[in-house]
């Protein structure tokens, strides 16, 4: 198995950025693409992502042959490899995934995942999955909205240079999206609910329209989270800013 390649840039504005320039230039990957330091990275929900110095900020561009809904399945993908790297490292459970996509360790959040995507001009999609990771340092308290921390905060463990942590996290992300191409979302969805914490807890989901609070029951087939309201109503999120535990 051979994991894309891995092109490296001392500074990019983003490497989000960068894989859509490239996909509408008419170049789709497969490619892994680094920066040591980002100008202007971004999270989900138009938020700002502080990487650089000594954290790991990289995006997969790739193409793909399938409908919309199918291919941001690709989250779920990349959020098990990635956890499942961190945990090679740090130690089984460390970390664990919160709904839909952000790895957290007890300290706080450690990584987050932004999917972007659009049209090739021959049919089918292009994606651009962009993974942040706190090796070194936590952004500072007042800059997330989120408590966050890093690896390096985990007692007795040193994180590795994002290169070396990139290398790993690439060849593990290839082997799922192999697993997910041949058998599709069930084992994904499996091991997804595995490394997850939250599930069976109390959740509010902050939707664009309204907030709703209850219990997040499960993973759905098509990576919805099921929340049972307290009313006894059960509503799919598919969107949004979801929190688990009391608020
Ligand atoms: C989140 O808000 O949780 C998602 C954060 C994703 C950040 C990564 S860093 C690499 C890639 N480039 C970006 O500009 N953003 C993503």
């Amino acid at each position: 198995m051979s994991a894309p390649p891995i092109e490296s840039y001392a500074v990019l504005d983003s490497t989000n950025a960068e894989a859509r320039r490239r996909a509408e230039a008419g170049l789709f990957g497969p490619v892994w693409i680094h920066a040591l330091e980002q100008t202007a990275g971004r999270g989900r929900q138009g938020r700002v992502w502080r990487g650089g110095g000594g954290n790991l900020a990289a995006t997969l561009l790739i193409p793909a042959d399938l409908p919309p809904a199918q291919a941001a399945q690709i989250s779920f993908v990349a959020a098990v490899a990635l956890c499942e790297t961190v945990n090679a490292l740090a130690g089984p459970g460390v970390a664990r995934l919160r709904w839909p996509n952000d790895l957290y360790t007890a300290g706080g959040k450690v990584a987050g995942i932004l999917v972007e995507s659009g049209p090739r001009p021959g049919g089918g999609l292009w994606l651009a999955v962009g993974i942040g990771v706190n090796l070194a340092k936590a952004p500072p308290r007042d800059q997330v909205e989120r408590p966050a921390a890093a690896l390096a905060d985990i007692p007795g463990f040193t994180p590795p240079a994002p290169a070396d942590f990139l290398a790993d996290l690439a060849d593990r992300f290839e082997s799922w999206r192999r697993t997910w191409v041949h058998d599709g979302f069930p084992p994904v969805g499996k091991a997804w609910t595995r490394m997850a914490e939250g599930l069976g807890g109390p959740c509010t989901a902050r939707l664009p329209d309204r907030t709703l609070s209850g219990t997040a029951e499960a993973l759905e087939a098509d990576g919805a989270l099921r929340l049972r309201l307290d009313t006894g109503e059960v509503v799919r999120v598919t969107a949004g800013d979801v929190f688990f535990g009391e608020t």
